[in-house]
């Protein structure tokens, strides 16, 4: 795409996988350095191996985006190696299970609502930091479809997405005045190993799915809400974020952009 952020440090939680390895290799493409952070070790280093390979700079991190001590020594490291950080982007996150919310337990509650909701603040509170006193940065926090209306059997999934939205407006008011910039996107349907998992539990958990592959649950789901009928690509997904994070899109803050096939409609 040939956007401004040639040279800018970027940080990548949850990029050893799915959308956050799209969207790393996406930043990298563009020229961005690239940390990539997940809880999985090797994941991180394969996609930093990958994007080395393709000429760019990245560093794998590992570290688990809910605790804050973790967070902080991902973001010191960060400045460490790089020197700053300039562009975050909150892509940790996920579901687990499905069930009506009157039958949700409180671990599978709390769950949903720290990988998705808490380790977005306590990244969001780190890297600000740095942020606030270069001045500038972008935000980029990981919503859903699932943020924008509520969907049955994913309450707690909704719930934190919703929280992520709101989140991202309260911060994109608080930095205005350092020229940081707080978005979120908001994917519908991609089939990424996160999927699959979610795919299986309705497998095991329907009968109406178990004989169906979990590519064929995907494609179900995706053809009976989606206006145009299939589902999107991390690469378009990478797209986006990668626009976010440019110079070009410096007058866009406190914005939900929905890249979900027309699902939710504003
Ligand atoms: N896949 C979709 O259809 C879809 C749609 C809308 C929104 N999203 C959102 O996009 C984001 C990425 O989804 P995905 O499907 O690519 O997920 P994924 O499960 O395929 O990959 C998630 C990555 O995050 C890492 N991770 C998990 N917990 C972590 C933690 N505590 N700390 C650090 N890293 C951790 C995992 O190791 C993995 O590499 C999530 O926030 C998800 O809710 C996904």
């Amino acid at each position: 795409m040939d956007l401004k952020i040639r040279g800018k440090i970027a940080l990548v939680t949850g990029g050893g996988n799915g959308l956050g390895r799209a969207i790393a290799l996406g930043l990298a493409t563009e020229g961005a350095k690239v940390v990539v952070a997940d809880l999985n070790k090797n994941d991180a280093q394969k996609a930093a191996k990958e994007i080395k390979s393709s000429g760019g700079d990245a560093l794998a991190i590992a570290c688990d985006a809910i605790n804050p001590d973790d967070v902080d020594l991902m973001v010191q490291k960060t400045v460490e190696e790089y020197g700053t950080v300039d562009i975050l982007v909150n892509n940790v996150g996920g579901g687990f299970g499905t069930s009506f919310v009157a039958r949700t337990f409180i671990d599978e509650w709390d769950k949903t609502i720290e990988i998705n909701l808490k380790s977005a603040f306590l990244c969001c509170r780190s890297v600000a930091q740095v942020m606030m006193k270069n001045k500038k940065g972008r935000i980029i926090n990981m919503s859903s479809v699932s943020g924008r209306q509520g969907e049955p059997l994913i309450g707690p999934y909704c719930a934190a997405k919703f929280g992520v939205v709101g989140l991202t407006q309260v911060l994109a008011k608080e930095l205005a005045r350092f020229d940081i910039t707080v978005n979120s996107v908001c994917p519908g349907y991609v089939f990424t190993p996160g999927w699959e998992k979610l795919a299986q539990s309705l497998k095991e958990a329907h009968a109406s799915f178990a004989a169906k592959s979990l590519e064929e649950i995907f494609e179900t789901r995706v053809k009976s809400v989606t206006p145009l009928g299939r589902p999107q690509t991390a690469e378009e997904v990478a797209s986006l974020v990668a626009y976010l994070a440019s110079e070009e899109a410096r007058s866009i803050t406190g914005q939900s952009i929905s890249i979900d096939g027309g699902i939710f409609m504003n």
